[in-house]
């Protein structure tokens, strides 16, 4: 078993929604008619949450839906998903939380719907932050866009604070990145396509690290993908801003070189990096740079993909391939669990129901992780309602063998159970 307080051997057993008893060591005894999932091999932990997924609904539904986004979640070992708000309509107001929290009744994990910063993520003038936070809404983002307006971002950062939420950060400066579809340098001059500068992400970066300090806010950086990005994290940190910062698995994972045969599978914004940002970003996640893995699971229908590259939609699955994805990266377990499901579970305000230790009373979510699985990923096999995985035909070694939610068995030896 590893939870945040160690890794050790023990038998768990759940009654109802909850953690009943951990064993010291050696076996329970097992209660008449108890149910036995195999963790042979592998590890018992809390599930692991995602600050970032698109779930699509309402709106996208040719896309994703709830409850197919939250199977692949399920599937991934998530008990716990953030949903962004760039639905149809936005969500920048209670009817649409509360909507998407309606959907999300028996879904196969908790969905915890993120409101917008600015009324229909246009940039102009503020959402209802409160009416939303009144409703659940943790966090609050225009993820797709960055908020333009400096003195509209200090506003939201304020505001946030006075509610005890979270601002989290799209950073692209929208001059900067135009309309470039890739990572900007000489691989994007050589295939011809526009190039979308690292320095349009770094620039928003630093004005907002800026203004979380002016503002005492609590800031959360979306999918950072530049080692300048990080190193702008690190000293705005050491001075005094309340910052954390996550990382997809595919900035983690793949490189801009990727573009070269002209997939729009492997568009993404911010955009895959260069190999020297890749390295820079593992290094932040190994030393506690980086505070979160997000998987940014962006589904997309088959004909926003097939057309060309610039003319495609940005965005790439990730739940069901994250833990494999990033068991890949060589960091320890322990690590591993700290930036997929208690550090985000923190973030988010999800702990201790979802990341806490696995002890006596703690609600039952939890993941059994086989760190030694080795599978091939299919897109046609996967749970998501959208094909656009960019690991098609990949080994990946690691994978999520059950996941409980509130106690119920979800996921049994990967297979979703409704
Ligand atoms: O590639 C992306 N796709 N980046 C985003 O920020 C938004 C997302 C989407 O919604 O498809």
């Amino acid at each position: 078993m590893v939870d945040a307080t160690g890794t050790r051997r023990a038998d768990v057993l759940v009654k109802g929604d909850v953690v009943a008893e951990v064993s010291a060591g050696g076996p329970l005894a097992r209660p008449a008619g108890a149910v036995v999932l195999d963790a042979e091999g592998a590890f018992v932990a809390p599930g692991l949450v995602d600050l970032h997924a698109h779930l699509r609904e309402p709106g996208g539904e040719e896309a994703e839906t709830i409850e197919t986004g939250t199977r692949a979640a399920a599937l991934g070992g998530y008990t716990a998903v953030v949903a962004m708000p760039n639905t149809s309509p936005a969500a920048s107001s209670a009817a649409v939380v509360r909507q998407v929290l309606h959907l999300a009744r028996g879904a196969l994990c908790e969905v915890q719907p993120a409101g917008t910063v600015t009324e229909g993520r246009a940039g102009r003038t503020l959402a209802n932050m409160a009416e939303m936070a009144a409703e659940g809404a943790r966090i609050f983002t225009d993820d797709g866009n960055g908020v333009q307006d400096a003195a509209l971002m200090r506003r939201a950062l304020e505001y946030a604070s006075a509610l005890g939420v979270v601002v989290a950060d799209h950073c692209e400066e929208a001059s900067l990145a135009a309309n470039g579809c890739m990572n900007e340098g000489a691989l994007s001059s050589l295939l011809g396509l526009p190039g979308r500068p690292a320095v349009s992400e770094e620039v928003m970066v630093l004005r907002d690290l800026a203004l979380a300090r002016l503002t005492g806010a609590r800031l959360h950086l979306l999918h950072l993908s530049t080692a300048a990005s990080v190193a702008a994290v690190v000293a705005a940190r050491a001075a005094g801003a309340r910052v954390t910062a996550e990382v997809t698995p595919h900035h983690l994972a793949l490189e801009d070189e990727l573009v070269k045969g002209y997939d729009p599978v492997f568009k993404v914004n911010p955009p895959l990096r260069a190999a020297s940002d890749r390295r820079a970003l593992v290094a932040a996640l190994a030393d506690g740079a980086l505070d979160a893995v997000a998987t940014d699971h962006a589904p997309h229908p088959p004909e926003a993909k097939q057309v060309s590259f610039c003319d495609a939609a940005p965005g790439m699955l990730g739940l069901e391939t994250a833990f494999g994805v990033v068991a890949g990266l060589g960091l320890p377990l322990q690590r591993v669990l700290a930036v997929m499901s208690w550090q985000p579970a923190a973030i988010a305000g999800l702990a201790p129901a979802h990341g806490g230790p696995v002890v006596p009373g703690a609600p039952a979510n939890l993941c059994v992780l086989d760190p030694g699985r080795r599978w091939v990923v299919r897109g046609a096999a996967l749970a998501s309602r959208s094909r656009n995985t960019p690991y098609e035909g990949r080994e990946l070694v690691g994978r999520a063998r059950h996941t409980l939610f509130r106690g119920e068995p979800v996921v049994v030896a990967e297979e979703a159970q409704r």
